[in-house]
């Protein structure tokens, strides 16, 4: 038995339906959407743009067209951050941030002089409402972060926080990459004006495809950060100015869109609600039965409620590789041990430089697939 916990990074396996819809794009589409007038050309557009209200509703977000595709979340997350800061902002981020939020933030700091906030959270991972409102300056204009952490699972109070932005009239970025397919996304609560996907985590869908959903107001905000083909207004030597184009050129990954709108199908067919509680299940399953395993040291929240399936653990005798290798060797079962990208995240919940071994359950997992993993822990813990 072969036993994948490491959703976090990407989600194994994948619906079959994904796998069918891509393989039904590349044997009976193929060809480029936004460019040609024939029939094939034209199916391509209708599954592109099927896709963008697909995600359109699943984010509770009303316009399709304002639905652009990246590669994955990290560039979306870079178009994002390099077309919107300006000189003399000032700029809130969290320590719980990926690498994919942090790095863009300070390699900008190199060519545009901004100020930058990155708020302490506390060692279970979360932002205090009252440390984000004390740090809140006359300049500040934009807040940017992940919605629940790659390394603990911790979900941010992103409502409160969105409610806030809303009422200084600051502009609020979300990185959902750990949380959109896991629990519910929904960008008008949230009050964000860009809020940033990828499809191959908790959406299901395969690698290569993702992006941000930009209301107008941000976008008016927004300079293009490619420029290139798009197969409209073509007689310009312009990016066009309208949405997607503005932020699409080049020839998109329409197979990896196919997946996508596959897996988002597949989720709405399961229902997201029956997706999260069974997560929610097993999460607290997991933390009920760890705290019981001696030599095991649980980082981040205990509460399944507050946090998503994202666990990180150490063992206190055993190096955070090997006991990740032992998991792999001994038993099959595959974990993501070190520093999760997240270095500040591992240095607010105090184990930075080494990292944890993190464990991330997927909607595919049963008790008895915990039951094994405990098990197989309980053994490596008693075997020092
Ligand atoms: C919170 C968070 N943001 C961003 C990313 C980057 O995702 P991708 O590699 O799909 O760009 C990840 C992936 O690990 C993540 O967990």
């Amino acid at each position: 038995m072969n036993l994948y916990f490491d959703n976090a990074a990407t989600s194994f396996p994948k619906p079959q339906q994904v796998h069918e819809a891509i393989l039904d794009y590349m044997v009976n589409i193929g060809t480029n959407p936004g460019r040609g007038a024939y029939s094939t050309a034209l199916n391509a557009d209708r599954l592109v743009y099927n896709t963008r209200e697909a995600l359109a509703n699943f984010f509770n977000f009303p316009k399709p067209e304002n639905v652009i595709f990246t590669l994955n979340i990290t560039h979306a997350l870079n178009i994002l951050i390099k077309s919107i800061i300006k000189p003399h902002w000032h700029v809130i981020t969290t320590t719980m941030e990926h690498n994919s939020v942090l790095r863009p933030l300070y390699a900008l700091k190199n060519s545009i002089n901004f100020d930058l906030d990155v708020l302490p959270c506390s060692t279970e991972g979360l932002l205090d409402i009252n440390t984000f409102n004390d740090h809140i300056k006359t300049n500040t204009r934009l807040v940017i972060l992940s919605h629940a952490s790659n390394v603990v699972g911790t979900i941010q109070h992103i409502e409160l926080i969105g409610k806030i932005c809303k009422k200084r009239g600051i502009y609020l970025i979300i990185d959902a990459a750990q949380s959109c397919g896991s629990i519910p996304v929904d960008f008008r609560a949230i009050n964000c004006n860009a809020l940033c996907f990828t499809g191959h985590k908790g959406l299901l869908g395969p690698q290569g495809i993702g992006g941000f959903l930009i209301d107008d107001i941000l976008n008016e905000e927004a300079s293009t950060f490619y420029e290139g083909g798009t197969g409209s207004t073509s007689n310009s030597l312009q990016q066009p100015n309208f949405l997607p184009d503005k932020f699409e050129c080049g020839t998109l990954n329409s197979p990896g869109i196919a997946g996508l709108l596959a897996s988002i199908n597949y989720i709405n067919s399961n229902g997201l609600l029956a997706i999260q509680q069974s997560e929610e299940y097993l999460t607290d399953y997991f933390i009920k039965n760890i705290l019981n395993i001696k030599n095991v040291i649980l980082f981040g929240p205990k509460d399944s409620k507050s946090k998503t399936s994202v666990i990180s653990l150490k063992h206190s005798a055993m190096d955070n590789s090997e006991f990740s290798f032992l998991l792999s060797n001994n038993y099959n079962i595959m974990t993501r041990s070190g520093l999760h990208c997240a270095p500040l995240a591992h240095k607010t919940i105090g184990t930075f430089p080494s990292g944890t071994v993190r464990f991330s359950f997927g909607p595919f997992h049963n008790k008895a697939d915990l039951d094994f993993l405990l098990s197989s822990i309980n053994t490596l813990s008693n075997n020092i």
